[in-house]
C-alpha cells in the first residue's frame, strides 16, 4: 500500500493520487486549478459555532470524532478539493509540557513563556505518544472521506511555534523573540532544535496515520530579515523536510513573507510553496524550479467584496497562471472569521466552473 492509498470504510483500497490537488502539487497538468482555503473550517461558518459553543477549542482538537466533524464541514458545505486536518500548530508545544489555553478574543496563551536556558531544558522531546489523538483523528477523517479527496496534515514551522512560546501568545512585533535571536542566538538555536525534532516526528506520525499531503505553516516569518530567516527558520524547515518519510506525499511550505523568501524556501525542497497575496504569482513561479508548484494567492479581503469582484479577481489570477502546471488556488493567508460564508462558497464555485 502506498502513502496515497487508504482503506475506505467499505474496505476497498482507495487512492487520491489522481486527484486534482495531488496532480497539481506534483506539477502535473490539471483541467482547472484545485481549490482549498487556509482556515476553511472556522468561525465564518454557523455550523462551526454550533460545535464550538459546546466544547473548548482544545477539546475539539483532542476528540477525534469532533475534530473529524469539523474537518468535514468545508468538505460537505463548500465542496473544496482537499480537506485539512482540524487541529492547531501549537499542540506540539503543549505536548512538550507547556500549559496552553485559547481564550475567545485573546487567542493562544502559554502560561509560562520560554525565556532562559532552564526554560528550554524543561521542554520534553519524547512526546509523540501524547499526540496520538491526532493520529486517531486522521484515521476517522480518512474513513469519512472515503478516498473522495486528499487530506492535508500540518505542523507549525519551528520559528513560528518558538514565537508563541517566547512571547507567551500572539504578538504584533515579536520583540522578545527577535531579541533572543539577536542577543542569545545559541539559546534560540537550542529551543528551535528541540521544536524541530518534535515537529519532524509529529509529521511522520501524521504520514503514518494516513494524511495525503503535509503543509508547514511559518506564519510569522515575515518578521525576519533575510539573514535571520535563513539562520533561524529556513535551516530548521530544511531539516524537517529532509527527515520526512514523504514517499509520494507532497510537502507544502507556507509563510507570510514567501513573496520575499520563495527562492530560499525552494532550497528546502518542498513540492509546493504557498505564496502570500503581495506578489504577482506568475513572477514568483518563474523564479522557481519548474518542479516546484505554487499555491495562492488571492488577498483574503477580496472575499469581503461584491461577488462580481470576487469572480473578476479569481479569473484575473487564473488568466495570469494559464499554461502553468503546478498551481493550487488558495488565499494568501487564512479566511477571517467575519467573511460572509456565501462569498466563500461562491469563490469555490467560481474556481470549480473554470477550465483552462
Ligand atoms: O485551516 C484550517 O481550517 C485547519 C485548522 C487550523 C487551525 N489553526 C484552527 C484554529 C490550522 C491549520 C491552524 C494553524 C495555525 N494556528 C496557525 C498557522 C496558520 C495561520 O493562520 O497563519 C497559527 C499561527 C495558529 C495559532 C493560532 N491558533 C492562533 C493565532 C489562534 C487564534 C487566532 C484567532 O483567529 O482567533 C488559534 C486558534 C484557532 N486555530 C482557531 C481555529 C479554527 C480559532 C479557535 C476559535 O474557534 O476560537
Amino acid at each position: 500500500m502506498t502513502e496515497q492509498q487508504t482503506y475506505a470504510a467499505s474496505g476497498q483500497l482507495t487512492s487520491t493520487a489522481n486527484s486534482l490537488f495531488i496532480q497539481a502539487a506534483f506539477s502535473k497538468p490539471t483541467e482547472r486549478p484545485p481549490v482549498w482555503m487556509m482556515r476553511q473550517a472556522g468561525r465564518f461558518m454557523k455550523e462551526y459555532w454550533d460545535i464550538k459553543n459546546r466544547y473548548s477549542f482544545l477539546e475539539m482538537c483532542k476528540t477525534p470524532e469532533i475534530a473529524a466533524d469539523v474537518t468535514m464541514l468545508p468538505v460537505d458545505l463548500l465542496g473544496i478539493d482537499a480537506a485539512i486536518l482540524f487541529s492547531d500548530i501549537l499542540v506540539t508545544a503543549e505536548a512538550m509540557g507547556e500549559e496552553l489555553s485559547f481564550t475567545q478574543g485573546v487567542g493562544p496563551r502559554f502560561a509560562n513563556p520560554i525565556r532562559t536556558q532552564a526554560d528550554v531544558d524543561r521542554l520534553d522531546t519524547e512526546v509523540i505518544w501524547k499526540l496520538q489523538y491526532v493520529a486517531d483523528a486522521i484515521k476517522v477523517i480518512q474513513q469519512r472521506l472515503n478516498g473522495s479527496i486528499p487530506l492535508i496534515g500540518f505542523a507549525g514551522a519551528p520559528f513560528t511555534v518558538m514565537s508563541y512560546l517566547v512571547e507567551g501568545g500572539s504578538s504584533r512585533d515579536f520583540k522578545l523573540t527577535k531579541l533572543m535571536l539577536h542577543n542569545e542566538p545559541e539559546l534560540a538555536h537550542n529551543l528551535l532544535a528541540k521544536i524541530a525534532k518534535v515537529t519532524a516526528g509529529y509529521l511522520n506520525m501524521q504520514i503514518e496515520a494516513g494524511v495525503n499531503a503535509i503543509q508547514i505553516f511559518d506564519s510569522w516569518a515575515q518578521a525576519l530579515s533575510w539573514d535571520d530567516y535563513a539562520e533561524f527558520s529556513h535551516r530548521y524547515i530544511t531539516g524537517i523536510i529532509a527527515n520526512l518519510n514523504r514517499k509520494d506525499i507532497p510537502v507544502i511550505s507556507f509563510c507570510k513573507g514567501s513573496s520575499v523568501f520563495a527562492p530560499l524556501m525552494a532550497q528546502a525542497k518542498p513540492d509546493v510553496i504557498s505564496i502570500d497575496w503581495n506578489p504577482d504569482l506568475l513572477n514568483i513561479k518563474k523564479q522557481l524550479p519548474a518542479t516546484i508548484a505554487v499555491q495562492g494567492n488571492l488577498d483574503p479581503h477580496i472575499l469581503y467584496a461584491d461577488k462580481k469582484v470576487i469572480k473578476e479577481r479569481i479569473h484575473r489570477l487564473f488568466e495570469r497562471m494559464r499554461g502553468q502546471n503546478g498551481f493550487i488556488f488558495n488565499l494568501g493567508h487564512g479566511i477571517m472569521p467575519d467573511i460572509p460564508f456565501d462569498n466563500v462558497k461562491y469563490a469555490v464555485e467560481v474556481v470549480k466552473e473554470f477550465r483552462y
